[in-house]
Order: C-alpha cells, then sequence, then structure tokens
C-alpha cells in the first residue's frame, strides 16, 4: 500500500505547484475527473471482497478527500495571488496630476495661427480663400505678371530656380504668392475677391529673413475697386488683426511691375534691443507692398482693361506675426524646437474669429 502512498504524496505535490488555475483544473480533471485516476481507483471497490473493501475503501475515499480538500485550498490561494496582481498592475495614484490629452497639449504654431486669423478678418469683408503651388513655372512667376524676360526686378527676388526641364524651361519656388492672381483671374471671371495665403521663397536669410517665409496676397478686381477701396481695406484689415482702435501706417510709393502705382506701406514700431513692439516708437517695419493691378496683367489675363479694374497686395505673414506676438527673430519659427513652440505657440481649441475674439 505504500503505492498509495506515494501516489498520494505525488498528486499533493502537483496540487501544490499547479501554477495558475488552468493547470489547477486540468489535474482536478484528471484525477478526480469522470476518467480520472482517482476515479478509476475508486471504481476498483465494486469487483473487492466485503473485506478487501474494508481496507482499501477508507484509504481510497481518504486519498479522494485529501486531494480535494488539497485542490480548493490551492485554488482559493491562486486566486487571491491573482487578484493581488491585478491590484497591483491596476493602481491608480489620484494624487498624480492629470495628464493632458495630447489635444490640449499641442501647439498651434504662429504662422498657422496668423493665417487663421487673417482668414477670419478677410472673410468677414467678403473675401474667399484661394491657392495655388509653391513650385511654379517661371511664366505664372514673373511673365504674365509684366516682368519682361530678362528684366532686372527677376533679380530683385533672388529667386530658387530649379533644374531646367526637357524643353529647357527652369520652374522656381515661387517668390511671391503673386501667380496666384494670375491663375485666380485666368479661372473666374470677375468679380473676384480673394486672399491667397502661403509659402515663398528667397534666397535671403537674417533676423527677419528666411528662405522660406510666408504671404498673403489680396486681389479685387471688379469695374470700379479703385485706391480708396485698397487703402480702407489695409488699414480695416490692421485694426482688426493688431485688435487696436487706430493703427499708424505709412504708405511709400515704389515699384512692382505688375501694379501701377503701387506703394509699399510700413506699420509704425520700435526696435529696442533687437525686440520689436507695435504701437509706438519711431522705427517702421514694412509689411506689405500693394498698387493697382497693371492693365498688361489683366491683358494676360484675358481680361479687357478698359472694362475691368482692381488692386492687389501681399502682405508678409512672418512679419506681422512676429510684430503681433513680440517675437524678434523669425529664424526660430522654423526651427521645429519644442520649447519654442512651447511658449509661442496657440492652443488648438481656440480658433480665431472675429465674434469670438481672434486670440482666445
Ligand atoms: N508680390 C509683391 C512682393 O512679394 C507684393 C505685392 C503684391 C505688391 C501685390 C503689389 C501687389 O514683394
Amino acid at each position: 500500500m505504500t503505492d498509495l502512498d506515494a501516489l498520494e504524496r505525488d498528486l499533493l505535490a502537483q496540487v501544490e505547484g499547479a501554477p495558475d488555475e488552468t493547470a489547477l483544473e486540468g489535474l482536478r480533471v484528471a484525477t478526480l475527473g469522470k476518467k480520472g485516476s482517482v476515479s478509476e481507483l475508486l471504481k476498483t471497490l465494486g469487483a473487492m471482497t466485503p473485506d478487501a473493501r474494508k481496507t482499501w475503501g477508507p484509504r481510497i475515499n481518504g486519498l479522494r478527500d485529501r486531494l480535494q480538500a488539497a485542490l480548493s485550498l490551492r485554488r482559493e490561494a491562486l486566486a487571491e495571488a491573482a487578484l493581488a496582481a491585478r491590484l497591483a498592475a491596476e493602481r491608480i495614484d489620484v494624487t498624480l496630476p492629470v495628464r493632458e490629452a495630447p489635444e490640449i497639449r499641442g501647439r498651434i504654431h504662429p504662422i498657422s495661427q496668423v493665417i487663421d486669423e487673417i482668414t477670419a478678418i478677410f472673410s468677414e469683408m467678403g473675401f474667399a480663400v484661394a491657392e495655388g503651388p509653391d513650385i511654379e513655372t517661371d511664366e505664372l512667376n514673373f511673365t504674365a505678371l509684366n516682368f519682361p524676360p530678362g528684366h532686372p526686378a527677376r533679380e530683385m527676388h533672388d529667386t530658387f530656380f530649379l533644374a531646367p526641364d526637357r524643353d529647357g524651361r527652369r520652374k522656381v519656388l515661387r517668390t511671391h504668392t503673386s501667380p496666384v492672381q494670375v491663375r485666380t483671374m485666368r479661372a473666374q471671371a470677375p468679380p473676384i475677391r480673394v486672399i491667397i495665403p502661403g509659402r515663398t521663397y528667397r534666397h535671403d536669410s537674417d533676423q527677419t529673413h528666411t528662405p522660406m517665409f510666408h504671404q498673403v496676397e489680396g486681389l479685387v478686381i471688379d469695374k470700379a475697386a479703385n485706391l480708396g477701396n485698397l487703402k480702407w481695406v489695409l488699414e480695416t484689415f490692421c485694426k482688426a488683426f493688431f485688435e487696436v482702435d487706430s493703427v499708424t501706417m505709412r504708405f511709400r510709393p515704389s515699384f512692382f511691375p505688375f501694379t501701377e502705382p503701387s506703394a509699399e506701406v510700413d506699420i509704425q514700431c520700435s526696435r529696442k534691443d533687437g525686440e520689436i513692439r507695435f504701437g509706438e516708437g519711431q522705427d517702421w517695419l514694412e509689411i506689405l507692398g500693394c498698387g493697382m493691378v497693371h492693365p498688361n496683367v489683366l491683358r494676360n489675363c484675358g481680361l479687357d482693361p478698359d472694362e475691368f479694374q482692381g488692386f492687389a497686395f501681399g502682405v508678409g505673414i512672418d512679419r506681422i506675426a512676429m510684430l503681433k506676438y513680440g517675437m524678434p527673430d523669425l529664424r526660430p519659427f522654423f526651427e521645429g524646437d519644442l520649447r519654442w513652440i512651447e511658449h509661442y505657440g496657440f492652443r488648438p481649441l481656440d480658433v480665431p474669429s472675429l465674434v469670438g475674439g481672434l486670440t482666445g
């Protein structure tokens, strides 16, 4: 009968060593299940003589009882251990600060913010948004805008030229958003009232210039749009954008091949210790170029200058962003430094509007 004792020791050791509830259940089925080893032992009792059964009955039943007890003890221990592990893993420290969700932590780049602000202001004035590609043909960037081939004004723009194509034509990274004036006039009939925000490129780099920068072009074409309207639009825009009752602007006569007459507009500011402040001081910062659309440009777009006229302007977005938000250097705008964007960026859910406030 040492066999039975050995079997019991072995089974109890297996129960003790069962690593988890699944293994334990497997062990139960293998011993006490219908065809389990201990169940089979119990079945042998029926065929025994009464004497033998007297001896073996209590022993085998005893083995079954002790095995059952051991199984349920082990099951309880395993369940407790599993619960404890889960509680430890899922523990929440309610004293920790709440981690902000990505849509709360993320920041809108000042350029995107300012483009949204500009769009909100001009759409209130009835302007639609138009767009064009960054890689532009020489024809649209220059020729159609009344820059004759070889004209020195092309040099003014420090153009990035692409390698010539098979026909020897070189595309350019657009040096201004003005080619989209041509695209718009060729695509839709007047009256036209659009703004065109976008990236522009020139070979230039210092504190207020980067090789890639942003402009917003404005174009109004109808039968009567005049310089007075242009001035009003620009002043209204500047007051709304800078959120002030009056702005000091200076219109200087200038030259652009695609406008006549032309002007450059400066805005009053102070520049102390490299910091640009708007609304004070004796300095001027050039923020835009403008003028009446040149008759040659209208003709190049299939419009009769005796019937249609209009004005255009091109505003340096980066410049007015720096002015409005007191950012002294343009270069970090495009360096992708998280610390900078955390400091100067805007909250994503504060969408600018004239009604709700441009800057939240
Ligand atoms: N395209 C000009 C520039 O980039 C700006 C401008 C736009 C001037 C529209 C007049 C009219 O300098």
